[in-house]
């Protein structure tokens, strides 16, 4: 007999059951870019005024970067998709640890707290399962920008010296167009004195988000979505109501749940030019796609094999890896898929293997040869695109697939089960 008994639901572990096969049909729609509002709330910090955002997405990492900015002192109000921030009595310096581990993202904290206030301490994110993610770049940007920068015991202390605790502008070359570090370092140089030159910058849509916000909140800056920004740094900004843009990210992966169900789905609203690689792939997958001018119709029959690799915006996103993996391995013929941008981001090889997939690797390069079915099974998504690839997978395999992992998934996909599910998918949220 058992002697204890589960008493609830909290101790289970949540999985989705998907029961594939089914064609979809109809439209989806995209929410906010959760990789824009997490930046766009950090960016909260540099006003004392309220800051309005609009388009956001309901994630578990927006209530992670909401908890460590109200733990700053920053007032927050949420609604269904939208949220205020107000930092006009900034009360600590130092996010805690406890928050920032759970939330890599929360190193955005670091640049506006130092352009504010002229000092800032924030714990190193560490790496994560993917790849080390260093904050080399984040950190030489800042000391070209005049401020003293340690790392001790774990924390990255910064001060700025001298009179007025202010950042001077400067020019900064990154070693690799890493997007965070382009975005702290953007968000410093607003409130710096003088003018900052970004040389070799990510190129990324959320770059550019992130510059129309700070050009809202009157701030100045040229040339973001080219290798090279120049932010003119301002005595103080003001507050805005800004929009967030569409997730890309999300959106491509909608378009691939079209594609590997074979089936016709409107995918709305998306911005093409931040899809760009990634349409030009599914094309050459043979799929048809219809730009509208608000969303894109995917109308998907057979899918033939494709090389792809991943790079930095504008080349084919790292993001969008493991989820087109789960297409090419319904795929006719072999495909070669590269991750160049992060030394660890196969790991979903493995639960695509138990699901039939015909999958080898050797370094970070994955040899897909395409089956004709794919059979369910319980997989776990090892981080937040490798559970949305799980989720993919199962929509084409056979019988039931069970889904675990998704603490991942539901840091980074607002409600998926539910979209698919209004298209015509069968996905059950339960508790193993
Ligand atoms: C952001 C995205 C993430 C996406 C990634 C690449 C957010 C919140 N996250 O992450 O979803 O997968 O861009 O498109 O926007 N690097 C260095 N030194 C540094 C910084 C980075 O070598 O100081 C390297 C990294 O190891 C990695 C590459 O640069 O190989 C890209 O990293 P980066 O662009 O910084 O990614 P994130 O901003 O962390």
């Amino acid at each position: 007999m058992t002697a204890t008994l589960i008493p609830s639901q909290q101790l289970l572990v949540p999985q989705l059951e998907i029961c594939g096969g089914k064609k979809l049909e109809g439209e989806v729609r995209v929410s906010g870019a959760k990789n824009s509002a997490l930046v766009l709330m950090a960016a909260s910090l540099l006003t004392e005024n309220s800051l309005r955002l609009r388009n956001m997405p309901a994630l578990s990492d927006i209530g992670g970067m909401a908890d460590i900015l109200a733990a700053l002192g920053v007032q927050i109000e949420r609604g269904s998709d939208w949220v205020e921030l107000q930092a006009n009595h900034l009360s600590h310096i130092s996010p805690p640890y406890e928050l920032v581990n759970s939330l890599r993202a929360s190193f955005f904290c670091i640049g506006p707290l130092l352009a504010r206030l002229g000092v800032a301490r924030v714990p190193l994110p560490g790496g994560c399962k993917i790849g080390a993610r260093p904050v080399v770049e984040h950190v030489k940007g800042l000391k070209a920008l005049g401020a003293q920068v340690t790392i001790e015991h774990g924390v990255v202390s910064a001060v700025v010296p001298g009179r007025g605790h202010r950042l001077t502008g400067g020019r900064i070359h990154l070693d690799c167009p890493s997007v965070g570090a382009t975005e702290t370092l953007m968000m410093a140089a607003a409130l710096a004195d003088g003018e900052t030159v970004i040389e070799n910058a990510a190129q990324e849509p959320e770059v550019i988000d992130l510059a129309g916000l700070i050009i809202a909140m009157g701030g100045r800056v040229r040339g973001a979505g080219t290798p090279t920004i120049t932010i003119v740094g301002m005595e103080k900004l003001h507050g805005a109501n800004y929009m967030v843009i569409p997730d890309r990210i999300e959106a491509g992966t909608l378009l691939l749940a079209g594609a590997i169900t074979r089936s016709s789905l409107r995918v709305t609203p998306v911005i093409p030019e931040h899809l760009g690689a990634v349409i030009s792939k599914l094309e050459e997958c043979g799929c048809q796609l219809n730009n509208d001018g608000i969303g894109i119709t995917i109308k998907a029959d057979r899918i033939n094999a494709v090389d792809l690799r991943t790079q930095p915006f504008p080349g084919f996103p790292t993001d969008l890896q493991a989820p087109f993996m789960s297409l090419l391995a319904t795929a006719e013929g072999s495909s070669v898929i590269t991750e160049a941008i992060f030394e660890n981001r196969l790991q979903h090889v493995g639960d695509l293997q138990r699901m039939g997939a015909d999958i080898r690797t050797q370094g970070n390069t994955a040899f897909v040869e395409g089956v004709a079915q794919l059979s369910g099974a319980p997989v776990t998504g090892s981080d937040l695109r490798a559970a949305a690839a799980m989720v993919l997978a199962g929509l084409a395999a056979d019988g039931t697939t069970s889904v675990q992992g998704l603490q991942h998934l539901d840091r980074g996909y607002d409600n998926l089960e539910g979209k698919l599910n209004a298209a015509g998918a069968s996905i059950k949220r339960t508790y193993a």
